[in-house]
């Protein structure tokens, strides 16, 4: 019979392929040090990851979490994590496993829906090899016109940001906060502008001009460290690329 995996289902599943297929294919072994990924997609490889501890296979794992939800999981499932500057990480990292929001056909990324993006390009840009993990809504043509890029930006900062973004040829919103009246505040203390453009625009160049804003701390887009990009589809199989 053919399935028919509802979006969750796909998360869940994906995760946890791609963590039993990297220990396959030995690019996850013991002894490694392993960024960890924040959103609902990276929460099941990163149980995965504990199960696999526990049960032997992986041995002296050494992480580092790009956020309080990811620090919160590996204290409760028993990863040891670590800072990235702690001496048994030496600010360098094996292999980095996370979600992404969009990816088009280059795997070029758009990161940061959780907020934590500039943790995770801190543990990503950091990595030897970047995985990312996706359910099949993720992967799209293009980046930049439907989910809306984010950036972190110093709240002192945010009208001259804004006003240089909108030069840049996007639209800003402030993210406001869930059950938290007014913005967002990101794990690092900051704010986050949500931007949208008309046309798709060359992501890699647009990384590079956003981050010279003074002001902004770090944007979305992640187009430098070419992830293997693992996607489950509703028909529950799982594709790597
Ligand atoms: C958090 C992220 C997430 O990886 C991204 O938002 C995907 O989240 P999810 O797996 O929950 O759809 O970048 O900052």
């Amino acid at each position: 019979m053919t399935k028919n995996l509802t979006q969750s289902e796909q998360k869940a599943l994906v995760g946890k392929y791609a963590v039993d297929q990297l220990i396959e294919q030995k690019r996850i072994f013991s002894g490694m040090k392993i960024g960890l990924g924040t959103g609902s997609t990276a929460m099941p490889a990163v149980e995965r990851l504990a199960e696999r501890i526990k049960d032997g296979t992986l041995k002296d794992i050494c992480a580092v979490a790009t956020s309080f939800q990811t620090t919160i999981a590996c204290e409760n499932l028993g990863i040891p994590v670590f800072s990235m500057n702690a001496k048994e990480i030496g600010g360098h990292l094996d292999l980095a496993i996370d979600g992404a929001d969009e990816i088009n056909p280059k795997k070029q990324l758009i990161k940061g829906g959780g907020a934590a993006l500039l943790l995770e390009k801190i543990v990503a840009y950091n990595a030897d090899s970047f995985v990312i993990v996706a359910d099949q809504s993720k992967d799209v043509a293009s980046i930049g016109t439907v989910f809306a890029l984010p950036v972190e930006i110093i709240a002192e900062a945010r009208v001259p940001v804004i006003k240089a973004l909108e030069q840049l040829g996007a639209t800003c919103t402030l993210r406001q906060g869930v059950k938290k009246a007014g913005p967002v505040i990101t794990d690092n203390g900051n704010l986050i502008l949500d931007l949208l453009w008309k046309s798709a625009p060359d992501a890699a160049q647009m990384e590079a001009e956003i981050n010279k804003i003074v002001g902004v701390v770090e944007n979305g887009f992640f187009c430098k460290n070419i992830p293997t990009v693992f996607v489950a589809h509703a028909d529950g199989t799982v594709t790597e690329r």
